[in-house]
């Protein structure tokens, strides 16, 4: 079964092949995009598509598909995986040639994209909640375009695993600015903060959603800076991603967050974020 695409073609992913002079695998020349598909329907698909179209206008990658052939790519993708719930990941390098920083002239741009059944989600992390340490955050200042060179996420997220939590949630100066892979939401006193979208955070499409939930269902969100102390002062914690969706974090640096248990404003808002995927 056609589980991936590569440069026009629908094949099993064991089939596709790349030079290893792809400037994605050299130099880590390339951005991505991650759709989460419900009922073979991708979840706010054309949100993804602009993120996707920034990432490479940031880039300066030409993107080599209109956004009718990106859909059209997608929806087959989707139709032949055979899945109901899946991801697609989507990723495109500035092509292949010889190793030069400079950008090769007249390169046509990888494209490859793979299916990925639903992770399967261990009820645990409803009940329980998940855990997270802090670190620092040693990434460039361009964390809001979304790159495939992610050695410095890949590294603090081996942090917490090595410490025996679930996600690592990077500091900067002092401010709490998201997870190796998600965004991050704190509530204080029945309010909710995330930090800004700026240069320092990925502009996460699950982040959007859970901000139109909570506007629509009333719950007051700020966004702006958030510092360590609010964070490991907080009532609840949450971390969203279009894997996870919105997951609640009851420990931080091995204290208990609120009262250890997944709080009541998560509850509302991933019952709402359960109904907007049907
Ligand atoms: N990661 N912040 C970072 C650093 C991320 O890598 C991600 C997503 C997010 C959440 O973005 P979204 O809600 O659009 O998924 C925030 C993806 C899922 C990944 O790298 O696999």
């Amino acid at each position: 079964m056609a589980n991936a695409y590569l440069n026009g073609e629908f094949l099993p992913i064991e089939e596709c092949k790349i030079s290893v002079l792809d400037r994605g695998f050299i130099f880590g020349d390339a951005i991505y995009e991650l759709i989460p598909v419900y009922n073979s329907k991708p979840f706010y698909l054309s949100a993804h598509l602009k993120r996707l179209n920034r990432s490479l206008e940031q880039t300066k990658i030409t993107n080599p598909h209109s956004e009718d052939q990106w859909i059209n790519i997608i929806q087959q993708l989707i139709d032949k995986s055979g899945l109901q719930q899946l991801s697609v990941y989507i990723q495109i390098s500035r092509g292949v040639a010889p190793r030069d920083h400079a950008f090769p002239v007249n390169v046509m741009p990888t494209v490859f994209a793979m299916t990925n059944p639903w992770p399967s989600v261990s009820e645990d992390m409803y009940t329980q909640g998940l855990s997270a340490v802090t670190v620092d955050d040693m990434r460039w200042d361009r964390c809001d375009i979304k790159v495939t060179s992610l050695l410095a996420n890949v590294m603090k997220k081996q942090q917490a695993i090595e410490h025996g939590a679930h996600e690592a949630i990077l500091v900067r100066d002092g401010k709490v600015l998201e997870g190796s892979a998600t965004n991050v939401f704190i509530v204080k006193n029945e309010k909710v903060s995330t930090a800004p979208k700026d240069h320092l955070i990925l502009p996460g499409i699950t982040r959007d959603v859970v901000v139109e939930l909570l506007s629509e269902l009333n719950i007051p969100l700020t966004e702006s800076a958030i510092t360590q102390q609010e964070l490991n002062n907080a009532d609840e914690v949450w971390i969203t991603s279009s894997t996870k969706e919105c997951v609640p974090v009851t420990r931080v640096d091995d204290q208990a967050i609120g009262t250890g248990k997944p709080g009541e404003l998560w509850a509302r808002v991933f019952a709402a974020y359960q109904q907007r995927k049907n």
